[in-house]
């Protein structure tokens, strides 16, 4: 398993340490444009691998040469948000650096299998799709893990139990009209409905749709990297040792859900093949609404990406 992260900012980088921490891999390599950057700090991941105990080979590098034949890759190019940015202000300048990203990754890892971070997260997975000529199956985008992971940690906080027993999923686009779901919210088994006033689970589905800008205004420089990379981990962890586990991602539709045509957050098998299944929920009228408005704004965005 041959893993390649392209990008070696905060997000590219923490994920490579992650997937160097984990061990599943046999080899990580990163790529970013800055010299010395991605050669540096994957020196610096190989040389900890002693004390971690893993045999993930890190190397670092200018130029797709070294990630040939990567079975996964990892695209976290591009710029991230600064205070008073929405996602959507980075299109213009991440569509033109995930194009020309891809169309490298794709020339040295035709077979290889897609996880996009840049942001617009669903547009950017839009990118790479059209550009890298890929099955659909074989490209997708890390959001859905993201913001079930920060709804499940503020009910965590909430309730004062493990984030562990937290079970939720949020769907939809990555942006202000990303969809949790409470009424398929459990703890234990318990229904989460029952275990929290109306107004609380409100107040944390709103503090889940913002977790995005609340992190980039105590940075002030940057953006969220920690989860966002322990999340695209995960998803290679479920490709590579082939776990067929549930993650929600941005995946193409073809009629899942009526839609079709874009890639929006949904339940996916993740294995070797990449998205293997989408899984469809009966929704209620209200939370379908949801679902519609959001992917409506993932569509005005990906026009304005005019590929
Ligand atoms: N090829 C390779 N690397 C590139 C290219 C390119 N064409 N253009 C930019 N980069 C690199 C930069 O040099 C930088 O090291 O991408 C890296 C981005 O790192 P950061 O600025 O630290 O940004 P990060 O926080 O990692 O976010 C990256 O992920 O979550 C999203 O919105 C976020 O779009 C942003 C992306």
């Amino acid at each position: 398993m041959k893993i390649s992260v392209i990008g070696a900012g905060n997000v590219g980088a923490t994920c490579a340490h992650i997937l160097a921490s984990k061990g599943f891999a046999q080899e990580v390599v990163l790529v970013d444009i800055l010299e010395g950057i991605p050669q540096g700090k994957g020196l610096d991941m190989w040389e900890a691998a002693p004390v971690a105990g893993s045999d993930t080979f890190v190397s670092g590098s200018n130029d797709y040469a070294p990630t040939a034949g990567s079975d996964i890759v990892v695209i976290t190019a591009g710029l991230a948000r600064k205070p008073g940015m929405t996602r959507e202000d980075l299109l213009a300048k991440n569509t033109e650096i995930v194009k020309d990203v891809t169309s490298n990754v794709a020339k040295h890892s035709p077979n290889s299998i897609l996880i996009i971070i840049s942001n617009p997260l669903d547009t950017m997975t839009y990118v790479a799709y059209k550009v890298s000529g890929f099955p659909h199956q074989r490209v997708m985008g890390m959001a859905g893990i993201l913001d079930t992971a920060r709804y499940r940690s503020f009910i965590a906080m909430e309730l004062k139990m493990s984030v562990e027993d937290i079970s939720a999923v949020v769907l939809g686009g990555h942006g202000d009209t990303m969809v949790p779901f409470p009424r398929l919210t459990t703890v234990g088994g318990v229904p989460l409905t029952d275990l929290l006033p109306k107004e609380r689970i409100d107040a944390i589905v709103e503090r889940t749709r913002k977790g995005g800008i609340e992190i980039v205004n105590f940075l002030k420089t940057g953006s969220a990297y920690y989860a966002p990379a322990a999340a695209a981990a995960q998803m290679c962890e479920s490709i590579a040792l082939n776990k067929r586990r549930v993650l929600p991602c941005a995946c193409w539709l073809t009629g899942e859900y009526g839609l079709r045509d874009l890639f929006m957050g949904v339940p996916a098998v993740l294995g070797t093949k990449g998205v293997e299944k989408v899984l469809e929920i009966n929704f209620s009228p209200e939370e379908k609404e949801a679902f519609m408005k959001s992917s409506e704004a993932i569509r005005k965005t990906m026009n304005e990406a005019k590929l």
